[in-house]
């Protein structure tokens, strides 16, 4: 079926994509930063139906981690066909408090390790067979959201990034990305964050982690023809005003 590196696959969203990939037959190079042990019990489960997964380790907001990691990857995989760049930070700061420290770890993590793992990797997505990058993004990196500067500045720079890699890196390596609105709560929203979030959903609902697993999987396997697209996962919330 072909090889495929997903980062921050420890948790929630990533390892919905990495459980998905595995279950469809990839063999997975899988990263995480702090969630090691629940990385290492999915890697068990995916072993078990007969996958090769490799793990690393790497903190994203420390440039040498990011490109040591890129040069590691890209020495045991030679070829890849899907890479998944899931991790991201989240925080909500008054833009008025947002220290440099907190921007340029933000931006660190979300624009600039993608940026530089894609660019390591660029060998071995040339050998893979219809290649594709995925970037997770979110609808408030193209509408603002309150209080959420840095955050909603990195996904910008992503959806950009996004449009840029594909069309430099065309006809072989397709590039797009998958935008959700919420598919999993962060944990600390209690239940009135939430409702208030969904009732400016016209679906009246949340999606869910293999929502974005089942894009993913739609990216990699059934859209040869599709580069430099970002796909709105939010139940129509970005289609109304
Ligand atoms: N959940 C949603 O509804 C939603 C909505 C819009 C966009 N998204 C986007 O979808 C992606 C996944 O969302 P999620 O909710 O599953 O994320 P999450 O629960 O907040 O988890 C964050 C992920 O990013 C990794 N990460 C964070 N900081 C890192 C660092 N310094 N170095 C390396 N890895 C780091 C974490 O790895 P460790 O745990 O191993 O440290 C973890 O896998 C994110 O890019 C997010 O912005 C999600």
């Amino acid at each position: 079926m072909g090889t495929a590196f997903i980062t921050g696959a420890g948790v929630r969203v990533g390892s919905a994509v990495a459980r998905a990939l595995g279950r469809a037959g990839y063999d997975l190079a899988l990263h995480a930063n702090r969630s090691v042990s629940s990385l290492e019990s999915l890697a068990d489960e995916l072993r078990a139906l007969g996958r090769d997964v490799t793990l690393y380790g790497a903190d994203l907001s420390d440039p040498e981690a990011v490109d040591a990691l890129g040069a590691k990857v890209r020495q045991a995989h030679p070829a890849l066909d899907v890479v998944v760049h899931n991790a991201g930070l989240y925080e909500r700061v008054d833009f008025a408090a947002i220290t440099r420290e907190q921007y340029r770890k933000m931006l660190g993590v979300n624009v600039d390790a993608p940026f530089f793992l894609t660019q390591a990797l660029l060998p071995s997505l040339r050998a893979g067979k219809d290649p594709v990058v995925v970037h997770l993004t979110d609808i408030g990196g193209e509408r603002a959201v309150n209080h959420y500067a840095h955050y909603s500045v990195s996904k910008a720079g992503l959806v950009m990034l996004t449009r840029a890699l594909a069309v430099e890196l065309a006809p072989h390596v397709r590039v797009n990305a998958i935008s959700p609105g919420v598919v999993a709560f962060p944990e600390h929203f209690d239940e009135a964050a939430r409702q208030a979030e969904l009732q400016r959903v016209p679906m009246g609902r949340e999606g869910s982690v293999e929502d974005v697993a089942r894009t993913v999987l739609f990216l990699a396997r059934e859209a040869p023809y599709l580069t430099g697209q970002v796909i709105a996962l939010d139940g129509g919330r970005s289609a109304q005003l």
